[in-house]
């Protein structure tokens, strides 16, 4: 991964901070982000905390056997390694990459750039 196309920002000291069990999720704010953590086979993953299908809360759902989380809505399933849907549904969660430290737990935010839309 290259580090220099994100913004990382510290959500908590350590791991044991966030509290969560395995395929639980958290919700932490960053810059006025609502941002949903979980922990699976122990990795971290990030995503937003709007359904990207009708906005409803994900950290409401939950997260499958296969890494999916479920939207408590509408039962979307999105992948919560690259955000692809469980079938070809047409929609498509942002992921954020995370990163564990020996100072903290990292979440990534991209940088936007005047390349972007390249
Ligand atoms: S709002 Fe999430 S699947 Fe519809």
């Amino acid at each position: 991964m290259n580090n220099r196309k994100y913004h990382w920002h510290k959500v908590c000291e350590s791991e044991n901070d966030l509290k969560l069990e395995e395929n639980g999720i958290g919700v932490v704010e960053i810059n006025g982000k609502t941002v949903c953590v979980t922990r699976f086979k122990g990795e971290w993953y990030a995503f937003p905390q709007s359904c990207p299908h009708a906005g409803a809360p994900l950290s409401l759902g939950c997260i499958d056997a296969k890494g999916y989380v479920i939207c408590p809505h509408h039962g979307y399933k999105f992948n919560i390694r690259n955000g692809k849907m469980a079938f070809d549904g047409g929609c498509i969660l942002k992921t954020y990459p995370t990163e564990v430290r020996a100072e903290g737990v990292f979440i990534g935010f991209k940088k936007e750039s005047f390349l972007s839309w390249l």
